[in-house]
């Protein structure tokens, strides 16, 4: 399975923090938006990763990560020219997924939970359609918003309605098999122009092959796309780190644990960020250097 994250769009709901900046590179305490989407990827066992942005921001995007292979991984770029959609990710990112499942990740989604690499990994394995992760919320109308039944079929789908059915929020992470980008290609633009992410999920509901994986009490899920969601992320980030005296989706850790490193090269990695940052000091701690 390979990995794709999103980081497009015009991050209006956050300007003027976005005026200049692209919004998943944004700081979400102590690290760059994507570096969370990236570690869910990489937990889940994906080493080759396409990372979308816009035409004006792909170069940064290129300048922080490169070609992945300092973390023992492969990253790739490409542009989504104009925001045509979550959707449409899978239809620029087809050459790349050349005919194998896909895992797609928002740039601005951030999980946390000790099973999910677990989690993402069996889903993998099974899948069979499309696999979509949930999470409860509070204020459902700001998502996709899902029903399933006993086994966690999807029986319905909608894109932020006025009155949800269920407090089931479909999250910005998403597996598909190798049919998603043709499926992709072949919707309708929405009335903004855009190929939506539930109307392709929806051709796999129509199908009874989307199945929808609650995420477990306990675990968290932020989608920042605005300045309060933005800032709770931040501070949760910064409390379970300063309680746990660890630092979660530290990209050095997770290459290392994951085995995509060795210790000599976390010892690197930790020297060449500097030993005074508090980030660069734990890797360099991590590596026992
Ligand atoms: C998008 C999707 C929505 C999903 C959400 C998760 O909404 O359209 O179905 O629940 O991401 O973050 P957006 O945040 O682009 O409005």
């Amino acid at each position: 399975m390979r990995g794709i994250i999103l980081a497009g769009g015009s991050g209006t709901r956050l300007r003027p923090l976005t005026d200049v900046h692209s919004k998943q590179l944004l700081p979400v305490y102590d690290k760059p938006m994507i570096y969370y989407p990236l570690s869910v990827l990489m937990q889940a066992g994906i080493t080759e990763v396409l990372v979308i942005s816009s035409p004006e921001h792909l170069g940064s995007y290129r300048a922080l990560l490169g070609d992945g292979e300092r973390l023992g991984i492969s990253i790739a770029y490409a542009v989504q020219r104009r925001p045509g959609g979550i959707a449409e990710a899978l239809v620029i990112g087809a050459p790349f997924t050349d005919g194998r499942d896909v895992c797609l990740i928002l740039g601005d989604n951030i999980f946390h939970g000790h099973r999910l690499p677990d989690l993402l990994r069996a889903e993998a394995a099974r899948l069979d359609g499309c696999t979509l992760f949930g999470h409860r919320v509070g204020d459902p109308e700001r998502y996709g918003v899902a029903t399933v039944d006993g086994s966690g079929r999807i029986l319905t789908l909608v894109e932020k309605p006025t009155a949800p059915d269920s407090d089931l929020a479909v999250t910005g992470l998403y597996m598909y098999d190798a049919d998603a980008s043709r499926r992709a290609a072949e919707l309708a633009p929405s009335d903004r122009g855009e190929l939506e992410i539930t109307d392709l999920n929806l051709t796999y509901v129509r199908e009874h092959r989307a199945r929808l994986v609650t995420l477990e009490r306990g675990s968290a899920w932020f989608d920042t796309g605005t300045h309060d969601s933005l800032l709770e992320a931040a501070v949760f980030v910064q409390a379970l780190e300063k309680r746990q005296g660890i630092r979660i989706s530290c990209l050095e850790e997770v290459a290392y644990r994951m085995g995509y490193i060795d210790r000599e090269r976390l010892a690197l990695l930790g020297k060449e960020l500097s030993p005074s940052s508090g980030y660069g000091r734990y890797v360099m701690e991590l590596a026992g250097a």
